[in-house]
């Protein structure tokens, strides 16, 4: 039976940066409000003509070459996004592929929100361990910037724009493998966090204007508190499942929507602040693309090594939530 392995990763963070101090010109806020609600410093914001498969692609570029892989020899392309290049079609991976010069590759986004990578992940493991592919490219890109208001100030100062990318590839050391990945999902809870707008499950009378159709809505403090309550949850049952302890984990990488809620997910579970990966004050929440983010963070930085095993951990709209256990296994060293 072939595994799936970790190989690579790569991520693309916009030139131009928002910071605190503008966005309180734009709405009713303070960069202390801010910092102390959120932890978030500042996001980047992609360039007018800067696309979602545009940063999707750059990332994806760096996590090809860190990973060994030929390009040609990549088989499956799979895209997170809540903000596709186009509303219906192409979607973003194909979009991506073709920029790439991959040639008929399967490709196709999935849509789970800020639990995309988690998905695509878990994607990537089951056709691998299938047998059905073998060199997996996932991203996870957003042009958030594109679907929040900016008269909001309950929600345009979480957002930012951004991509990662991994390569994931079948391999027959176990000792490689990507251990395990759980998703879920309950729509009773959809309104918590959604675009109502846009689609065909809202009347297009209710839209009031264009460019609003896709604009995100949410209630924040009581998405707090579920997310809180989930991820805690979603981690306890994924070590509890595996039989791994807290203390094997290296980094610990979740979903980077608020410090406030890291913080609370990290003390319930007892992580010290070595493990905890935080990045969410220079990026702030870039939904799909937060958790590859991150990693490639601490790749870059010298604090990940090959072999140590990384724990994720998502939640996003919908709901959706996601977990995974994830030995890093470059193939490169
Ligand atoms: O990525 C997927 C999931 N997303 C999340 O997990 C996000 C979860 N939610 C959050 O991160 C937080 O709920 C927020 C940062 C969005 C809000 O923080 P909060 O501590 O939950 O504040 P709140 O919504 O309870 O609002 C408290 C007060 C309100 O004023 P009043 O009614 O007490 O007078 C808000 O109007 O803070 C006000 N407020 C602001 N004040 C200054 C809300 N946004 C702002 C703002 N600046 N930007």
């Amino acid at each position: 039976m072939a595994y799936a392995a970790f190989r690579s990763i790569g991520a693309y963070a916009p030139k131009k940066v928002l910071t605190n101090e503008e966005l309180s010109t734009m709405v009713d806020t303070t960069d202390e409000w801010i910092t102390k609600r959120t932890g978030i410093k500042e996001r980047h914001i992609a360039d007018e003509n800067e696309t979602t498969s545009d940063m999707g692609v750059e990332a994806a570029k760096i996590a090809l070459e860190r990973s060994g892989i030929a390009k040609d020899d990549i088989d499956m392309v799979i895209c997170a996004t809540i903000s596709p290049d186009y509303f219906c079609m192409p979607s973003t991976a194909t979009t991506i592929a073709k920029k790439l010069g991959l040639e008929g590759v399967t490709s196709f986004d999935i849509s789970a929100a800020c639990t995309g990578f988690v998905y695509i992940l878990s994607i990537a493991k089951a056709f691998i361990e299938s047998g059905m592919k073998k060199n997996v490219l996932i991203v996870g890109a957003e042009r958030l910037s594109a679907i929040t208001d900016y008269t909001d100030r309950g929600t345009c100062i979480l957002f930012g724009d951004g991509a990662g990318s991994a390569v994931i590839s079948a391999t027959q050391n176990k000792d490689e493998a990507i251990i395990d990945v759980h998703t879920g999902a309950d729509g009773t809870y959809a309104d918590l966090l959604m675009s109502p707008n846009g689609g065909t499950g809202s009347p297009h009378d209710a839209l009031d204007g264009e460019a609003k159709a896709c604009f995100m809505q949410m209630k924040g403090n009581e998405t707090f508190k579920v997310a809180v309550r989930t991820l805690t949850k979603d981690v306890k049952d994924i070590l509890e499942s595996n039989d791994i302890k807290s203390e094997d984990i290296k980094h610990f990488v979740p979903h980077q929507a608020n410090y406030r809620i890291i913080k609370a997910v990290g003390d319930a579970l007892k992580l010290t602040k070595e493990q905890v990966v935080v990045t969410v004050q220079k990026y702030g929440n870039t939904s799909g693309a937060s958790i590859p983010m991150a990693i490639n963070d601490i790749y870059e930085d010298g604090s990940l090594k090959a072999g140590e095993l990384l724990l994720l951990d998502a939640f996003g709209g919908g709901l959706t939530w996601g977990s995974a256990l994830v030995p890093f296994s470059p193939l490169l060293r």
